[in-house]
């Protein structure tokens, strides 16, 4: 796993950002995972900024995201397809038929999952999967548990994520309390993971993420086995990271 540590949110979303656009560049017709939550606003401002100036060109991209809250239609405000097409989507040259969010209103969810999975599949597998981490260690809306699913299913979300989600939302009773995610399998297939995050409350869990053991009450620490993980965060999000630590950190100026 490297990490880079960035002086602030911002330095961070650009570094990831160029990322996305250095794949993109390499391989215009990359296969981006996408994630959604207030982690990468920031690199999708800058994407769309290096796209104005065609510095990036998704013309020929294909994206899956990450999730889907259950019973959310693609066009209610707090769906993550609507976040999509709002922060991102509409405002970049990407063919919105190539942009895949799972549905939340499917008839048959279980079919929905395993189309959705056979769909990345056809695509030829994820190039780039960005991912933000919950304070819980969940990544996706794989949450902590005895048993973590390899493929796209639908869950049950935790009393934290509920609470953490409530922001968006008028009241807590508002927050959908399941919903649809790539597995952790799905997610562990990608060439390369870039994981987000930023600020003091997620120091705790980018510590356990980088240094602890594997377990599957921190979803997210499975990446240590991914042969290609970044791990980009500010100076606040690194804060408990110990120097002692087997990874590469560069503190970026
Ligand atoms: C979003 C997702 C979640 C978020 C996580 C962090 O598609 O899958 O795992 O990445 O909950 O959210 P923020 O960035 O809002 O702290």
């Amino acid at each position: 796993m490297k990490v880079i540590v960035a002086p602030n949110y911002e330095e961070m979303s650009k570094i990831a950002a160029k990322e996305i656009a250095k794949l993109l560049y390499v391989k215009p017709n990359a296969v981006l995972g996408l994630a959604t939550g207030s982690t990468p606003e920031g690199v999708y401002r800058e994407l769309i900024e290096l796209n104005k100036a065609e510095r990036v060109d998704f013309s020929k991209a294909t994206s899956f995201n990450l999730d889907e809250y259950k019973g959310l239609k693609g066009d209610h405000p707090q769906s993550y397809r609507y976040f999509m097409n709002s922060k991102l989507f509409n405002h970049v040259n990407i063919d919105k038929n190539k942009t895949h969010v799972p549905s939340g209103v499917a008839e048959n969810i279980e079919k929905e999952c395993k189309e959705y999975d056979e769909s990345i599949e056809k695509a030829g597998g994820i190039d780039l999967q960005l991912l933000g981490i919950g304070t819980n260690g969940h990544i996706g809306f794989n949450e902590p548990s005895d048993f973590l699913n390899l493929n796209t299913h639908e869950t049950d979300l935790t009393e934290d994520t509920i609470k953490a989600n409530s922001r968006f939302f008028d009241s807590i009773d508002e927050v959908p309390t399941r919903a649809i995610t790539m597995g952790l399998g799905s997610i562990m297939k990608a060439d390369k993971i870039i994981l987000l995050a930023s600020g003091e409350k997620k120091a705790d869990i980018i510590a356990k993420l980088v240094e602890d053991k594997i377990s599957t009450r921190v979803p997210a620490s499975m990446l240590q086995v991914h042969q290609n993980v970044l791990v980009i965060v500010d100076n606040a999000a690194a804060s408990l990271l110990k120097n002692s630590s087997n990874n590469e950190i560069e503190y970026v100026k």
